[in-house]
C-alpha cells in the first residue's frame, strides 16, 4: 500500500466523528446501534487511515438477530462499507475487506456475509469477484438500519443477502 496508507481497527469514538455526530446523545438511532455495538466488541470497525484521516470504513458484526447474517459463532456480517470518493477504484475497499476477513478467520469464524441491492451491479460485481457467490435470501431490511424504535428499517428496495466461506 502506498507510503502513508493503513488499514487498522477503529474506536466508537472515530465512528462518531466520521458520521459527524457530536455528542452520542443527539446520534441517530443506527449511529446509537453501532457505537453500541463498538463498545461491547460486538463490532469491528476497520479503517483505512491515510496520516490520521480515515478515508474507509467496514463495520463486521459479530452476532446480530437474524442469525443467517451473523450468528456469534461461524458468521458474521459486514457493512456500512465506504471509500472516500476521490479513493475510490484503487483497490482500497477491496483490501479493507481483505484484511477484516483474515482477522475473522483468524477468531475462528468460517462464513462471511454481506448485503448489496439488486440494483447496484457494480457493488454486485465487486462482492463477487471477493468471493460473495452464495445468495443466501432476499431481504427487505438491513439488520444494522434501524427505525426509531431500535427495530431494523423496512425498506422498500429488495436487497440481496451473500454469503462467502473464508
Ligand atoms: C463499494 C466501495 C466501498 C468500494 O471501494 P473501492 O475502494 O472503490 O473498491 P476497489 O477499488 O477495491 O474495487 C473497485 C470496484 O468497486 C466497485 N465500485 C462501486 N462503486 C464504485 C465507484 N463509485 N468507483 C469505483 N468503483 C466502484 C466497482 O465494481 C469496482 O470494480 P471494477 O474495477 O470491476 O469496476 C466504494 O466504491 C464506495 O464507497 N461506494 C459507495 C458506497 C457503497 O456503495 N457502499 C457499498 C454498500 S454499503
Amino acid at each position: 500500500m502506498e507510503k502513508g496508507f493503513i488499514i487498522r481497527k477503529a474506536t466508537g469514538e472515530e465512528m462518531l466523528a466520521l458520521w459527524g455526530v457530536r455528542e452520542i446523545k443527539k446520534a441517530s438511532p443506527t449511529a446509537k446501534f453501532f457505537y453500541d455495538n463498538i463498545s461491547t466488541g460486538n463490532t469491528v470497525f476497520w479503517t483505512l487511515d491515510h496520516d490520521g484521516e480515515l478515508l474507509g470504513e467496514l463495520y463486521v458484526f459479530l452476532n446480530l438477530e437474524d442469525k443467517d447474517f451473523a450468528d456469534g459463532r461461524n458468521t458474521a456480517y459486514l457493512c456500512a462499507f465506504r471509500v472516500k470518493k476521490e479513493y475510490r477504484g484503487q483497490g482500497y475497499g477491496s483490501r479493507l475487506i481483505a484484511t477484516a476477513l483474515e482477522d475473522l478467520k483468524q477468531i475462528g469464524f468460517c462464513r462471511a456475509t454481506i448485503g448489496v441491492g439488486s440494483e447496484e451491479p457494480q457493488n454486485v460485481r465487486l462482492y463477487r469477484r471477493l468471493g460473495f457467490i452464495t445468495k443466501i435470501k432476499d431481504c427487505h431490511y438491513d439488520p444494522c438500519g434501524m427505525d426509531e424504535n431500535m427495530r431494523p428499517r423496512y425498506e422498500e428496495t429488495v436487497w440481496w443477502l451473500l454469503q462467502k466461506e473464508l
